[in-house]
């Protein structure tokens, strides 16, 4: 039996789980490391913080999700299968390390973002498309 996600130390060891697999990943990887050129000592506790927060309300995140991947689609079209990896790493990472109710949470929350974000992202796809 797998332990639920109750700290912030769990948080931290879904987050750094997870993006060890995505930069290891052949579709996704190279959007974060080439493309974005990620700075992963400060965009790891940055996610510690917004999981934490969409977890616990702990109110460590005041970001706003949206900007970087307007600006990563604009470089390199972010679409909707790379929004599918993401996920299947993401409840892949879930599933390999906790199981319980924030455990079922936290792909619910991850699904419904996800979801949210692909849609925005491709309005903003479709407009480039539309204006080239
Ligand atoms: C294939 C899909 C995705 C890609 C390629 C991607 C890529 C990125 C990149 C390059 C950044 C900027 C990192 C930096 O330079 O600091 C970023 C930030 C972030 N991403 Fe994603 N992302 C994806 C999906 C998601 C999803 C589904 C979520 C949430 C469920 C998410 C949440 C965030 C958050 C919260 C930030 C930080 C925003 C801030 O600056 O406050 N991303 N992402």
């Amino acid at each position: 039996m797998l332990p639920d996600i109750t700290t912030r130390a769990d948080v931290e060891l879904l987050v750094n789980t997870f993006y060890g697999k995505v930069r290891e990943d052949e579709l996704i990887g190279p959007l974060f490391s080439e493309v974005a050129q990620v700075n992963w000592d400060l965009h790891l506790p940055k996610m510690y913080d917004f999981w934490e927060n969409i977890l616990f309300g702990t109110g460590g995140y005041r970001g706003r999700p949206m900007p970087p991947h307007f600006r990563l689609t604009q470089q390199h079209p972010l679409r909707p299968h790379h929004f599918d990896r993401w996920l299947v790493l993401f409840y892949e990472t879930v599933d390999q390390l906790f199981e319980g109710e924030k455990a079922a949470e936290v792909k619910v929350r991850a699904l419904n973002i996800a979801s949210m974000m692909e849609f925005r992202v491709e309005q903003l796809n479709n407009m480039n498309e539309a204006a080239q």
